[in-house]
């Protein structure tokens, strides 16, 4: 069974948007290193970026039963979104909460995160690297 990553909004501009920030690697890259390294540790993986709160409840909802794990940027909607966190709740497999930056050290309402309530990991400041330390984590994870 796969591995989900999700992204949530403006991921997608990835390395042109505040680069100083999120860094000038795109989002396809990620992924690109991702597949390069699922393939290494024998996972399969299934990375989806949208920029509607309703798409990632879908994908969320679609991981039951089909993923085996989750790794989700939630992006904005983790300081906003009950239904993401209500979403995430009805999955079984290990959640991977992952943030580029390190939210912490930014504005105050980087701080709360809903979807936190349910990772079973949380990660800040890797900047993209952390997408491939999660997917190492979570082969650990999966055994
Ligand atoms: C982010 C941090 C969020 O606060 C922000 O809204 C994002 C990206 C990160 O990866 O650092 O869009 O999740």
């Amino acid at each position: 069974r796969p591995i989900y990553f999700l992204n949530g909004p403006n991921l997608n501009l990835l390395g042109q948007r505040e680069p100083d920030v999120y860094g000038r690697t795109t989002l396809a890259d990620v992924e690109g290193a991702c597949r390069a390294l699922g393939a290494e540790l024998g996972l399969e993986i299934s990375f989806k970026q949208s920029n509607h709160e309703g798409q990632i409840v879908d994908w969320v909802q679609e991981a039951r039963g089909t993923a085996a794990g989750i790794v989700i940027n939630p992006a904005a909607l983790t300081h906003t979104s009950v239904a993401v966190l209500d979403a995430l709740n009805s999955f079984d497999g290990p959640v991977i909460e992952l943030h580029i930056s390190q939210v912490h050290k930014r504005e105050a309402f980087r701080h709360h995160s809903y979807v936190s309530q349910r990772a079973d990991a949380v990660m800040a400041g890797f900047g993209v690297h952390g997408y491939e330390l999660a997917l190492r984590h979570m082969a650990q994870l999966l055994g």
